[in-house]
């Protein structure tokens, strides 16, 4: 199989502009694909306004961001993971250190921040007042049931004014955003990474496909990388990024390999009535990302219209994905 063209490729979910740029640049001057990708998502993770990952991602249903990742290294084929970790910005760094320094592949919860801790990662709060409103909000409209009133139910609000009605679209939706971002360099070795603060107001504790290796992101340095974003429970019941890897292997076109397992997908999930719409079609989405050892890539999305970014020798663009369902 040929080298990537013009020396290294980047890929990554529509969020990562700013993570394929950096990634790129970074394996030009001959850093590894790994440290590369870690650091290009780093700038996501830190950025307050991106309300899927890092600092500012949407807390679960008790106010607690609790963020999961994973990040794989073609040329060992070793992966770091950390999932429902708390109070540290650089989920994605804390893997690439369980990656780098550990005999493990996994670390969750309080272990996950001990470790991070013991590597000197800052411990800070994670919730920005946008996610905290953001929380409340869905706090107090999601039940007209418990004790916390929405704004229908209230005589006063806190400035001591009568209010009207909430507006619905005050109410943020249940949201899965994530960052992953895929990279191969000049000599053929491909390194993949996924962090997200996970789906807003999950169950505390709840995992999703992110940190999960072969779910959210796999490599296989003879092949290439895998990822996915979106409703990480149907992508860890389907294996989505290995099925991707597997299916290159088998010589199908990345784009092709992502819309295969989005096919899976689709079929498995409306065995469950509660994920068919009226069509008998899933009712998530669900985009899968495929990068080749050559530097061919591709994505496609379950429902449109969902685009991913590429940095190589053309520079940074936004390509849109293929659409399983019209
Ligand atoms: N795909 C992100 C999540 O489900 O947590």
């Amino acid at each position: 199989m040929s080298r990537a063209p013009g020396g290294a490729v980047s890929i990554s979910s529509g969020n990562g502009a700013r993570a394929v740029t950096r990634a790129r640049a970074l394996m030009l001057d001959g850093v590894d694909t790994a440290l590369s990708v870690v650091e290009g998502v780093g700038i996501v993770e830190a950025d307050p306004d991106d309300m899927s990952v890092g600092y500012g991602g949407l807390p679960n249903e008790r106010g607690v961001v609790q963020l999961d990742a994973s990040v794989m290294h073609g040329p060992t084929h070793k992966a770091g993971s950390v999932a429902a970790l708390e109070d540290v910005v650089h989920a994605a760094g804390v893997a690439l250190k369980v990656l780098q320094t550990t005999d493990h592949v996994m670390i969750v919860g309080a272990g996950a921040r001990e470790f991070a801790i013991a590597h000197g990662f800052p411990i800070q709060n994670m919730l920005t007042e946008k996610a905290r409103e953001a929380w409340l909000r869905w706090k107090q409209n999601h039940s007209s049931t418990d004790d916390w009133l929405d704004e229908d139910q209230r005589d006063w609000d806190r400035e001591g004014t009568k209010v009207g009605r909430a507006d619905p679209k005050l109410v943020d939706p249940f949201t899965y955003g994530t960052i992953h971002c895929a990279a191969v360099n000049e000599n053929g070795d491909v390194s993949a990474c996924t962090t997200t603060s996970g789906l807003s107001y999950k169950i505390p504790g709840r995992v999703g496909d992110s940190p999960i290796i072969g779910a959210g992101m796999f490599v296989d340095n003879e092949v290439g990388s895998g990822g996915a974003t979106g409703r990480g429970e149907a992508v860890i019941q389907s294996c989505g990024a290995y099925e991707i890897v597997r299916a290159m292997e088998r010589g199908v076109e990345p784009t092709q390999a992502c819309l295969e397992v989005l096919g899976r997908i689709a079929k498995k999930s409306v065995l469950q009535k509660r994920h068919r719409d009226e069509r008998g079609r899933v009712n998530f989405n669900v985009v899968l990302y495929a990068l080749r050892k050559d530097g061919a890539h591709g994505s496609a999305c379950m429902l449109p219209s969902r685009s991913y970014t590429v940095a190589d020798a053309q520079g940074t663009r936004s390509i849109p994905c293929a659409a399983y369902f019209d």
